[in-house]
C-alpha cells in the first residue's frame, strides 16, 4: 500500500513526511493556486523534500501542448510523473509519454472506460475521483471496485489505481478493502484516520487513574 498526500501545501507534506505517510504527492492546478507559488516553484518546493514521485499536471488540453508542457515538467525533477486530464488529446500524449520511458497519470478518471483507455495508452497511474461522484449521488467506491477487478483480469495491465478526491477516511477504508494501489490524500483526512473518541477517552481515563498511583 502506498500513501501520497493531495497537496501542495509545504507544511501539511511535512508533517505527513514525519509520519512516514508520504510515499508520493498529488498536485493540481486548485492546489497549486492555493500556495500563491508559480506552478514551477511550487513543484521545486516540493521535489526538495519529497523522494517519491510528484505528480504535476499540465494545462494544455490539445497533443502537442500537453506533451511540450509535461516535457517541461518533468525537467524541473527526475521524480516528476506527468498528469494529464482525461481526453481524446490527453489519451494520445500519454502514449508519446509512454513511448518516451516518462510517467504519467491520467487523472479526472469518472469511469471504467476511461480507466481502460488510460491503461491501454500506457498511463503509469490513473487517478479515479471518488468524492466527485458521491458530490452527484454515484458511490465513488464503486468505480474503485471495477477498476481494480477489471485490472486484476488482466495482468499485463500495470497501470496503477490512485483513488483521488478522498474526503473521509471511509474512502481510505473501503478502497483499502477493494484493493486499490495508492491513496492519495489530504491533510485534513490524515488527520481524522488518527482520531477516535474511544482513544480519547481511554487515554484520560488512563492519566485519570495514574494520579492515583502511590
Ligand atoms: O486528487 C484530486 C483531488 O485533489 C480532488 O479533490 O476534493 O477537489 O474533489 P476534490
Amino acid at each position: 500500500m502506498k500513501i501520497y498526500v493531495d497537496s501542495a501545501d509545504i507544511s501539511e507534506i511535512e508533517s505527513a513526511l514525519a509520519l512516514g505517510l508520504c510515499d508520493g504527492v498529488t498536485t493540481n492546478p486548485t492546489l497549486i493556486a492555493k500556495t500563491g507559488k508559480s506552478m514551477e516553484q511550487a513543484i521545486k518546493d516540493i521535489c526538495s523534500i519529497v523522494d517519491g514521485p510528484v505528480h504535476a499536471e499540465v494545462l494544455s488540453l490539445d497533443e502537442e501542448g500537453i506533451f511540450k508542457e509535461g516535457l517541461e515538467l518533468s525537467r524541473i525533477s527526475d521524480n516528476i510523473v506527468v498528469k494529464i486530464p482525461m481526453c481524446h488529446d490527453g489519451l494520445k500524449a500519454t502514449k508519446r509519454f509512454s513511448e518516451e520511458g516518462i510517467d504519467t497519470n491520467v487523472t479526472l478518471i469518472f469511469s471504467a472506460s476511461q480507466a481502460i483507455l488510460a491503461a491501454k495508452a500506457g498511463a503509469s497511474n490513473v487517478c479515479p475521483f471518488v468524492g466527485r461522484l458521491d458530490d452527484i449521488s454515484v458511490t465513488g467506491t464503486d468505480l474503485i471496485d471495477e477498476i481494480v477487478s477489471i485490472f486484476d483480469n488482466y495482468p499485463e495491465i500495470d497501470t496503477k489505481i490512485i483513488v483521488a478526491s478522498v474526503r473521509s477516511p471511509m474512502h481510505v477504508i473501503d478502497s483499502a478493502l477493494i484493493g486499490a494501489d495508492i491513496f492519495t490524500i489530504p491533510g485534513k483526512v490524515l488527520t481524522q484516520m488518527e482520531k477516535h473518541p474511544l482513544t480519547d477517552a481511554g487515554i484520560a481515563k488512563f492519566l485519570e487513574d495514574a494520579k492515583k498511583f502511590t
